[in-house]
């Protein structure tokens, strides 16, 4: 089937209005779009406030959150560079509301209380294993902020057999330097 018909999707209305290419060339797993626009649902956000965007990527889901909800952004980041997704936030026109930052997960350069919200889409797996964790994630919160976490998962049960394509490995993408420093 051709990609313009599978990324079209009625159930992610919203979605339907990002380029194609856009999300073809920026994706790291599975569509983040659709699942920001899925979290966006439950998630009460209000134009101006401020949302930390942990594992963002390539800042697809931070310029999503921001072109969607008006919020501000901070697209925080440790295998992609701040300064890729800088111009992908220009691109996009939302530079007076996303913020890229390189950060590691848990030495998050914040103050307490600073977010309204915390989102992570397809990244708190990496990072948020440790039961102490949420405790530290959650103190950069304000009293009653929002917490938000989508991690990816089968939509269909797989019966007997895996499909091919799922177990064919993946080329990996170009990068340089430890940890992909560098990746764009
Ligand atoms: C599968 S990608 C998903 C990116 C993006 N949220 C999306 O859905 O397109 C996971 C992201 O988690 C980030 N990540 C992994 N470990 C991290 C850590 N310890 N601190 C900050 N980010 C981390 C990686 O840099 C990577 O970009």
């Amino acid at each position: 089937m051709e990609i313009s018909k599978l990324i079209r999707k009625p159930e992610f209305p919203r979605s339907s209005g990002y380029g194609q290419d856009w999300m073809m060339d920026n994706q790291m797993g599975p569509n983040a779009v659709w699942l920001t626009e899925w979290l966006l649902e439950v998630l009460d956000l209000k134009a101006g406030m401020r949302v930390l965007d942990l594992g963002c990527g390539r800042a697809m889901t931070s310029i999503f959150l921001a072109r969607e909800s008006g919020v501000q952004v901070w697209a925080a980041d440790l295998w992609i560079t701040p300064d890729h997704n800088w111009q992908r936030v220009l691109e996009a026109g939302v530079g007076d509301l996303v913020f890229p930052l390189r950060s590691e997960a848990h030495a998050l350069p914040f103050a307490e209380g600073f977010f309204d919200a915390v989102v992570s889409i397809d990244a708190y797996q990496y990072f948020g294993t440790d039961v102490l964790y949420l405790a530290y994630l959650s103190r950069f919160l304000r009293p009653g902020g929002m917490l938000g976490v989508v991690m990816p998962a089968l939509m269909q049960p797989i019966d007997d057999v895996i499909p091919e394509h799922l177990v064919r490995p993946k080329p990996m993408a170009k990068c340089s330097g430890r940890m992909g420093v560098g990746a764009s």
